[in-house]
């Protein structure tokens, strides 16, 4: 009797886990079908960024910070000993070349981890900070600096740590030290988080975060990752990659958020970035995410950017803008624009730099 009861129980709990797996599989789009080129005409990789772009902001006047050099837990990098960096690139200029940009003494520089970055213009003097998501030994920080601009510097002022934010992936500042963040898992552990992602919890969430207040602001999301807000900062979108979904959410006055209408894909999105005078939503994405996680030069991860227009109404519509196999661009993780420009970025690779036509 004891063995029979083994034989179904072991039977029932494979039978279970085979579902997760197969569920899994969807998830990372393992058996998604081939991606059709759109190839567009005026760009080049920029010169200088080899080991990724994971994620790029860019100011209301042309100003583009780009994070480079990040070591994820799972992904490939080129340059597994080589420290991240931040890079600059002024869109105004004709031809615009990417600068790294310093960091003031007293910072530790050489486990420097970069992964989502959000910039914020104090309305006052305009003063620009920069808050990057930082993974030094693997852990999780948020390092808020001010740029310098006359000197390509950037002033390290704080280190944020919270027992809230344990694996965080992408910020959006929100005031001077304030910001909504990313978990993209619930456990920070790397055993757990892959046991989180079996099981299909969907337990990843966004925390608020204030030197007065830090909260959990919403939850339920399959891997919380990309996060951006509306030009009228009464909105928040967060893409959720291995849920292929956008999820419009409405801020309210204290900072909670809830669900205003999700949209679906069926990529893994990637970094948000609102296009500051068109309201526009664009993403980098990963039409098949297990290329990510077992990486082969020989058959790479495939790039896709996406346009939301007219997110809030009730049609928005959808336009692919670009996509490629990997033969020029590996793995794309965000789309930016200013102007007729278009910055391309990646988990690990390289980056774009294209000039759109006019429409
Ligand atoms: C990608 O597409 C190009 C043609 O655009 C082709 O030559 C190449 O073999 C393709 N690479 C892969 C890995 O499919």
């Amino acid at each position: 009797m004891g063995k029979l009861l083994l034989v179904i129980l072991s039977g029932v709990t494979l039978a279970f886990l085979a579902e997760r797996i197969v569920r899994l599989g969807r998830r990372i789009n393992f058996a998604h079908e081939t991606l059709k080129p759109v190839d567009l005409p005026n760009c080049h990789l920029i010169d200088g960024i080899e080991t990724g772009a994971e994620d790029i902001d860019i100011l209301p006047y042309g100003l583009a910070f780009i994070s480079s050099g990040l070591k994820f837990p799972g992904m490939t990098s080129f340059a597994p000993d080589q420290p991240g960096k931040i890079f600059l690139m002024d869109l105004n200029e004709e031809s615009p070349v990417a600068t790294e940009l310093r960091i003031s003494p007293g910072f530790d520089v050489d486990s420097f981890n970069p992964h989502g970055i959000s910039t914020y213009i104090d309305q006052n003097d305009g003063t620009v900070y920069l808050f990057v998501v930082n993974h030094p030994q693997f852990k999780s920080t948020v390092e808020l600096f001010r740029f310098v601009e006359e000197e390509n510097v950037l002033e390290h002022l704080k280190t944020i740590h919270h027992d809230l934010l344990p694996r965080v992936n992408d910020i959006v500042a929100l005031g001077l030290d304030s910001f909504y963040a990313t978990n993209d898992h619930y456990f920070s552990g790397e055993f757990m988080g892959i046991l989180e992602q079996v099981l299909d919890l969907s337990w990843s969430n966004i925390i608020y975060y204030s030197p007065q207040e830090v909260k959990e602001v919403a939850t339920g999301f399959h891997s919380a990752n990309g996060i951006s807000i509306s030009t009228d900062r009464n909105y928040v979108y967060v893409s959720d990659a291995l849920g292929h979904s956008i999820h419009v959410m409405e801020k309210h006055a204290d900072w909670s958020l809830s669900q205003v209408k999700v949209l679906e894909f069926d990529n893994l999105l990637d970094n948000l970035f609102v296009d500051p005078i068109k309201g526009d939503v664009w993403a980098g994405c990963h039409p098949k995410g297990w290329k990510l996680l077992f990486y082969s030069p020989d058959d790479p991860p495939e790039s896709e950017v996406i346009r939301v227009q007219n997110i809030l109404s009730e049609n928005p519509i959808v336009t692919q803008v670009y996509a490629n196999n990997g033969s020029v661009l590996q793995g794309s993780s965000v789309a930016c624009v200013y102007d007729r420009k278009l910055l391309v970025g990646t988990v690990f690779h390289r980056a774009l730099y294209c000039e759109l036509e006019k429409p």
